[in-house]
């Protein structure tokens, strides 16, 4: 029995957790801030094709007692000579290859005030490591075989080792950014909200440099979507090039949109909020009208998800609101609203 855990995105915490449950042989043991933790009996490469969670780790250790003094340092290189990372590194060479003579990275991230830096702890707990196991530390995670995660929450710290060679939340097939990009794995936590399915039809209106349409169309989609500005179209474009996906994207006023009514059962739309994307109206106004324009396109038992950090400019006239999910992005704390004609 391997024990793991997955963080993810503040807010997304259950929805990560069903999809970690999903696997096969892995059952959940704890779910906390940001932090799901699992026993998981069959092979370990599954959970790298999880597609909500920012990372998984191999659990190494966990440390009570973490408090905010400077001492702490002393403590947390002490502790990391008992860090099993040859046993977490033997376990990650099943899943892919690694050298002998490992480089690794570490981590770190707490809340709470400390008088110390999240630099000063990778350095304690690199000292100790390359002391006791003559491993090479680097600061570059991208030039790392292992990256380890020291995550303190409070007065405790979970301990892990990186299961992939990257972060879960990097997708290989990113490559043309624009202000506002979604994080995939908010994307993909959206799509599982509104339990979009293989050969369903999904809509983006506002698409961006299409994150929601490229994961739903990994999820096996058949997806459209469009975006008044041209380069986002080429974006999302040349981005669905990179994933190998297909869809039709258009440039188009989401306001009007050239599509029949009752045509989309699913919608899922990250709207411009206002500060990193504008739009050239009063924000109310704009939400008003693609939320009229939305209601008309989705079909009977639809379904719409939409990320905002101004739910409260949503406005549907007969589509009830039946999930409301509050997460933590961009240093901000946007909603994930679900409407629907029916609970
Ligand atoms: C928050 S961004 C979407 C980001 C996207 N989810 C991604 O991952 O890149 C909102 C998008 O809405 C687009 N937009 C603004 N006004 C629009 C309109 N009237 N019609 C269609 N798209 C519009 C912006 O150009 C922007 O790309």
């Amino acid at each position: 029995m391997t024990k793991i855990f997955a963080l993810t995105t503040r807010g997304l915490e259950s929805i990560s957790a069903a999809e970690i449950a999903e696997l096969e042989g892995v059952s959940i043991t704890e779910t906390s801030y940001r932090r799901i933790a699992a026993e998981c009996s069959g092979p370990l490469a599954p959970l790298l094709t999880l597609r909500t969670v920012d990372d998984i780790y191999l659990d190494l250790d966990h440390w009570d007692g973490v408090f905010h003094t400077r001492d702490m340092l002393a403590q947390f290189n002490a502790w990391s000579d008992h860090l099993d990372v040859q046993q977490a590194a033997a376990e990650i060479r099943n899943v892919r290859p690694i050298p002998e003579k490992l480089i690794f990275s570490i981590s770190v991230s707490f809340i709470g005030k400390r008088n110390y830096t999240a630099d000063e702890v990778k350095l304690a707990v690199a000292d100790s490591i390359t002391f006791t196991h003559g491993w090479t530390y680097t600061p570059d995670d991208r030039e790392a075989n292992l990256n380890i995660r020291v995550f303190i929450e409070h007065e405790e710290a979970y301990i892990g080792v990186r299961l992939g060679s990257h972060a879960q939340h990097e997708r290989l097939y990113k490559m043309v950014e624009r202000p506002g990009a979604l994080k995939p794995t908010v994307a993909a936590a959206m799509l599982r909200l509104v339990d979009v399915q293989a050969g369903q039809r999904l809509l983006d209106p506002c698409c961006g440099s299409g994150t929601i349409l490229i994961e739903a169309a990994l999820m096996g989609a058949s997806v459209q979507g469009g975006d008044n500005d041209p380069d986002a179209v080429k974006a999302t474009l040349q981005n669905m090039k990179d994933a190998e996906v297909q869809g039709q994207v258009e440039q188009w006023d989401a306001r009007v949109l050239p599509l029949r009514d009752g045509s989309n059962k699913r919608i899922v739309t990250n709207l411009p909020w206002g500060r990193q994307t504008f739009v050239n109206e009063e924000l109310g106004s704009f939400y008003t009208q693609v939320c009229g324009e939305m209601e008309r396109i989705i079909a009977a038992e639809g379904r719409i998800a939409i990320l905002t950090s101004t739910p409260h400019l949503l406005h549907f006239n007969y589509l009830q609101l039946i999930q409301s999910l509050e997460i933590s992005l961009f240093g901000q704390n946007p909603t994930i609203s679900i409407y629907g004609t029916t609970r």
